[in-house]
């Protein structure tokens, strides 16, 4: 166990599964108490069952981000269980498969959905928890987008590219307005990771190639590429550090 964010209390959205439960994971054994969220209630008890026996303080609270209701009883469970929230993580998000694609095949109903989930459920997440950061004298909020937010990729439809490319916009809006209250808010933006979001994508071995050559460092990323900066922005050791986006891509936006 490290200390790197003891005393906090972090919230994880989409906690059940990938990024989340990996972040979830290493948050806690950086001494951070975390809520653990996601609408898979039983992925969500096993990030849960995995923290604990990692030696972490957690909790799983269910939720879907993209209900105002919802998110409004999760930010209160939080501050029920532990009296103070620090660290909001956004990282729920769907690829929309079989609901996304280019936009002249796109419908308006996978359109809403996806932008429901990967936008309106930052926003929401942010509407409910940012004043529970202001009142524990400031926080992070780290909003996990993607490099589809920042530039254009065949691997991923029209519908991920605009949510992508809406959270990195609402990143900056959001560093820009509350640093006077001390929140900090910056957005992680992977490439390719192996994780269960892009196991139907990757299942083909010549698109699987076909993907891990778009990137310099060789091959694609994994949940765990993520931990590293996930808790660096958490902790005080990013005090500067507002409005950023961070590529995490193995040189994928480089070339
Ligand atoms: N895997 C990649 O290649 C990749 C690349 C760039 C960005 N991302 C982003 O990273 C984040 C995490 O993705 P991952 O790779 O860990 O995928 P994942 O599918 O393993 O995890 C996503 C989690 O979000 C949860 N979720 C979906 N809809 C939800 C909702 N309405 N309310 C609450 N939870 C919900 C899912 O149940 C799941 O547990 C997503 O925002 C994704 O868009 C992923």
């Amino acid at each position: 166990m490290a200390d790197r964010l003891r005393g906090k209390v972090a919230l994880i959205t989409g906690g059940a599964s990938g990024q989340g439960r990996a972040v979830a994971i290493r948050f806690a054994q950086e001494g951070a108490r975390v809520v653990i969220s996601d609408i898979d209630a039983e992925g969500g008890n096993q990030t849960l069952h995995l923290v604990r026996e990692s030696g972490g303080e957690a909790c799983f609270v269910p939720a879907d981000v993209a209900s105002e209701a919802s998110v409004q009883a999760l930010v209160a469970a939080a501050l029920r269980q532990y009296g103070a929230l620090h660290v909001l993580y956004n990282n729920a998000g769907i690829i929309g498969q079989g609901l996304d694609g280019e936009v002249t095949q796109l419908s308006v109903e996978g359109w809403n959905r996806i932008l429901d989930v990967n936008l309106k459920g930052v926003f929401l997440c942010a509407k409910h928890a940012i004043p529970l950061l202001i009142q524990a004298g400031g926080g992070s909020v780290i909003n996990v987008a993607s490099v589809a937010g920042l530039i254009g990729s065949p691997n991923a439809g029209h519908a991920y590219h605009a949510s992508k490319g809406g959270v990195v916009a609402l990143t900056r809006a959001m560093a820009a307005t509350y640093a006077r209250h001390n929140v900090r808010v910056n957005a992680i933006c992977p490439s390719t990771l192996e994780t269960p979001m892009t196991a139907a994508l990757l299942q083909d071995p010549a698109r699987y190639q076909q993907i891990v050559a778009q990137h310099p460092l060789g091959r694609l990323g994994t949940a765990q590429d993520v931990v590293g900066l996930a808790v660096y922005l958490a902790s005080d050791e990013s005090a500067w550090v507002t409005g950023a986006i961070f590529p995490v891509d193995g040189g994928r936006t480089a070339v």
